[in-house]
Protein backbone atom coordinates (compact mmCIF):
# COMPACT_ATOMS: atom_id res chain seq x y z
CA UNK A 1 0.00 0.00 0.00
CA UNK A 2 2.77 2.11 0.02
CA UNK A 3 3.88 2.49 -3.18
CA UNK A 4 -0.05 3.44 -3.89
CA UNK A 5 0.18 5.96 -1.35
CA UNK A 6 3.19 7.58 -2.32
CA UNK A 7 1.71 8.05 -5.90
CA UNK A 8 -1.01 9.53 -5.03
CA UNK A 9 0.85 12.14 -2.38
CA UNK A 10 2.89 13.12 -5.57
CA UNK A 11 -0.18 13.53 -8.03
CA UNK A 12 -1.81 15.73 -5.22
CA UNK A 13 1.37 17.46 -5.14
CA UNK A 14 1.72 17.78 -8.72
CA UNK A 15 -2.00 19.45 -8.61
CA UNK A 16 -1.02 22.36 -6.31
CA UNK A 17 1.67 23.04 -8.60
CA UNK A 18 -1.01 22.90 -11.71
CA UNK A 19 -3.70 24.81 -9.83
CA UNK A 20 -1.06 27.50 -8.73
CA UNK A 21 0.39 27.86 -12.38
CA UNK A 22 -3.25 28.24 -14.01
CA UNK A 23 -3.51 31.26 -12.01
CA UNK A 24 -0.48 32.32 -12.57
CA UNK A 25 -1.52 36.40 -12.94
CA UNK A 26 1.93 37.16 -11.87
CA UNK A 27 3.30 36.43 -15.02
CA UNK A 28 4.42 38.37 -17.83
CA UNK A 29 2.52 35.60 -19.84
CA UNK A 30 -0.86 34.86 -17.97
CA UNK A 31 -2.78 38.17 -20.08
CA UNK A 32 -1.00 36.71 -23.62
CA UNK A 33 -2.25 32.99 -22.41
CA UNK A 34 -6.13 33.64 -21.10
CA UNK A 35 -6.30 36.15 -24.06
CA UNK A 36 -5.74 33.42 -26.61
CA UNK A 37 -7.58 30.94 -25.03
CA UNK A 38 -4.20 28.99 -24.56
CA UNK A 39 -3.18 26.11 -21.77
CA UNK A 40 -0.27 26.48 -19.95
CA UNK A 41 1.89 23.67 -20.41
CA UNK A 42 2.84 21.69 -16.65
CA UNK A 43 4.63 18.86 -18.06
CA UNK A 44 3.78 15.26 -19.11
CA UNK A 45 5.09 11.63 -17.53
CA UNK A 46 5.98 9.61 -14.69
CA UNK A 47 6.35 11.17 -11.29
CA UNK A 48 8.58 8.13 -10.31
CA UNK A 49 10.68 9.42 -13.20
CA UNK A 50 14.84 8.82 -12.77
CA UNK A 51 15.43 11.11 -15.83
CA UNK A 52 13.78 14.56 -16.41
CA UNK A 53 14.23 16.33 -19.73
CA UNK A 54 13.71 20.31 -19.19
CA UNK A 55 12.92 21.87 -22.36
CA UNK A 56 12.07 26.36 -22.85
CA UNK A 57 8.71 27.25 -23.22
CA UNK A 58 5.75 25.61 -25.08
CA UNK A 59 5.12 26.72 -28.86
CA UNK A 60 1.76 26.90 -30.14
CA UNK A 61 0.85 23.36 -30.31
CA UNK A 62 1.60 23.00 -26.87
CA UNK A 63 -0.55 26.32 -25.81
CA UNK A 64 -3.17 24.31 -27.77
CA UNK A 65 -3.00 21.07 -26.11
CA UNK A 66 -1.68 21.60 -22.64
CA UNK A 67 0.72 18.88 -23.56
CA UNK A 68 5.00 19.17 -24.03
CA UNK A 69 6.53 19.32 -26.80
CA UNK A 70 3.75 17.97 -29.03
CA UNK A 71 4.78 19.95 -32.31
CA UNK A 72 7.41 19.63 -34.79
CA UNK A 73 9.96 20.00 -31.81
CA UNK A 74 8.60 17.12 -30.24
CA UNK A 75 8.58 14.96 -33.06
CA UNK A 76 12.60 15.15 -33.58
CA UNK A 77 12.75 14.42 -29.63
CA UNK A 78 10.76 11.19 -29.64
CA UNK A 79 13.51 10.32 -32.24
CA UNK A 80 15.85 10.83 -30.27
CA UNK A 81 14.15 9.41 -27.22
CA UNK A 82 13.64 6.36 -29.70
CA UNK A 83 17.28 5.98 -30.44
CA UNK A 84 18.02 5.42 -27.42
CA UNK A 85 15.29 3.41 -26.11
CA UNK A 86 13.40 5.55 -24.06
CA UNK A 87 9.67 6.33 -23.85
CA UNK A 88 7.85 9.04 -22.46
CA UNK A 89 6.21 7.19 -20.03
CA UNK A 90 9.49 6.17 -18.25
CA UNK A 91 10.33 9.58 -18.05
CA UNK A 92 9.10 13.54 -17.03
CA UNK A 93 9.27 16.25 -19.64
CA UNK A 94 8.39 19.67 -18.67
CA UNK A 95 9.60 23.30 -20.04
CA UNK A 96 11.66 26.02 -17.46
CA UNK A 97 8.90 28.52 -19.02
CA UNK A 98 5.52 26.90 -18.77
CA UNK A 99 3.28 29.85 -20.69
CA UNK A 100 3.85 30.60 -24.26
CA UNK A 101 5.81 33.60 -25.20
CA UNK A 102 4.26 35.43 -28.23
CA UNK A 103 6.11 34.42 -31.75
CA UNK A 104 7.89 31.76 -29.41
CA UNK A 105 10.28 34.52 -28.81
CA UNK A 106 13.24 33.55 -26.09
CA UNK A 107 11.75 33.73 -22.66
CA UNK A 108 13.08 36.91 -20.60
CA UNK A 109 14.78 36.61 -17.26
CA UNK A 110 11.87 38.16 -15.63
CA UNK A 111 9.58 34.83 -17.00
CA UNK A 112 11.98 32.32 -15.45
CA UNK A 113 12.56 34.32 -12.20
CA UNK A 114 8.76 33.62 -12.29
CA UNK A 115 8.36 30.31 -13.32
CA UNK A 116 11.45 28.67 -12.12
CA UNK A 117 10.07 28.01 -8.43
CA UNK A 118 7.48 25.56 -10.18
CA UNK A 119 9.72 23.78 -11.58
CA UNK A 120 12.11 23.67 -8.11
CA UNK A 121 8.77 22.45 -6.88
CA UNK A 122 8.39 19.30 -9.32
CA UNK A 123 11.87 18.28 -9.02
CA UNK A 124 10.98 18.00 -4.95
CA UNK A 125 8.13 15.96 -6.04
CA UNK A 126 9.53 13.73 -8.77
CA UNK A 127 13.28 13.61 -7.25
CA UNK A 128 15.12 12.36 -10.42
CA UNK A 129 18.46 11.27 -10.57
CA UNK A 130 19.34 13.03 -13.74
CA UNK A 131 18.70 16.43 -15.35
CA UNK A 132 18.49 16.92 -18.81
CA UNK A 133 18.67 20.24 -19.78
CA UNK A 134 17.32 21.15 -23.38
CA UNK A 135 18.68 24.10 -24.54
CA UNK A 136 20.40 27.21 -23.29
CA UNK A 137 18.12 28.76 -21.32
CA UNK A 138 17.01 25.71 -19.52
CA UNK A 139 21.28 24.54 -18.64
CA UNK A 140 21.15 28.12 -17.28
CA UNK A 141 19.01 27.53 -14.88
CA UNK A 142 19.39 24.14 -13.91
CA UNK A 143 23.28 24.42 -13.72
CA UNK A 144 23.17 27.40 -11.27
CA UNK A 145 20.11 25.75 -9.44
CA UNK A 146 22.43 22.88 -8.29
CA UNK A 147 25.20 24.55 -7.77
CA UNK A 148 27.20 24.13 -11.33
CA UNK A 149 27.29 27.87 -12.07
CA UNK A 150 30.72 28.05 -12.17
CA UNK A 151 31.09 25.26 -14.91
CA UNK A 152 29.03 26.65 -17.14
CA UNK A 153 29.74 27.42 -21.08
CA UNK A 154 28.27 28.29 -24.07
CA UNK A 155 25.77 25.28 -25.01
CA UNK A 156 28.09 24.78 -28.32
CA UNK A 157 30.72 23.52 -25.87
CA UNK A 158 28.63 22.51 -23.27
CA UNK A 159 26.24 19.74 -25.18
CA UNK A 160 26.65 16.14 -24.52
CA UNK A 161 28.34 16.60 -21.18
CA UNK A 162 27.53 15.33 -17.64
CA UNK A 163 27.87 17.45 -15.06
CA UNK A 164 27.90 15.68 -10.89
CA UNK A 165 25.67 17.57 -8.90
CA UNK A 166 25.38 16.65 -5.24
CA UNK A 167 22.69 14.56 -5.65
CA UNK A 168 21.82 13.96 -9.64
CA UNK A 169 23.91 14.61 -12.54
CA UNK A 170 22.93 17.38 -15.26
CA UNK A 171 23.04 16.58 -19.03
CA UNK A 172 23.37 19.75 -21.06
CA UNK A 173 22.12 19.21 -25.01
CA UNK A 174 21.08 20.98 -27.44
CA UNK A 175 17.55 21.67 -27.96
CA UNK A 176 15.49 19.81 -30.42
CA UNK A 177 14.20 22.66 -32.79
CA UNK A 178 17.79 22.81 -33.90
CA UNK A 179 17.35 20.05 -35.81
CA UNK A 180 13.98 21.39 -37.30
CA UNK A 181 15.67 24.72 -38.44
CA UNK A 182 17.98 22.20 -40.14
CA UNK A 183 18.21 18.60 -40.80
CA UNK A 184 21.43 18.68 -40.85
CA UNK A 185 22.17 18.85 -37.35
CA UNK A 186 19.70 15.58 -36.31
CA UNK A 187 23.26 12.99 -36.22
CA UNK A 188 25.04 15.24 -33.75
CA UNK A 189 21.91 15.20 -32.01
CA UNK A 190 21.53 11.74 -32.38
CA UNK A 191 25.20 11.12 -31.52
CA UNK A 192 24.88 13.37 -28.08
CA UNK A 193 21.60 11.83 -26.88
CA UNK A 194 24.00 8.41 -26.62
CA UNK A 195 25.33 9.65 -23.29
CA UNK A 196 21.88 8.90 -21.63
CA UNK A 197 22.67 5.25 -22.58
CA UNK A 198 24.55 4.58 -18.97
CA UNK A 199 21.27 5.65 -17.09
CA UNK A 200 18.70 3.61 -19.33
CA UNK A 201 18.44 0.08 -17.19
N1 LIG B 1 9.93 23.69 -27.26
C1 LIG B 1 10.12 23.59 -25.93
O1 LIG B 1 11.13 24.01 -25.39
N2 LIG B 1 9.14 23.04 -25.21
C2 LIG B 1 8.03 22.55 -25.72
O2 LIG B 1 7.18 22.03 -24.98
C3 LIG B 1 7.87 22.65 -27.12
C4 LIG B 1 8.83 23.21 -27.88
Amino acid sequence: MKVKKNKKDKTGKMQVIHDKLISLKESPLYEYRTSNNYFPVIGEGSLDARIVFVGEAPGRNEAKTGKPFCGTAGKVLDKLLNHVGLSREKIYITNIVKDRPPENRDPTPKEIEVYGPLLDKQFEIIKPKVVVALGRYAMGYIMTKFGLGDALEPIGKAHGKIYKAKNLDVITLYHPCVAVYNPHNLPNLLKDFEVLKKYIK
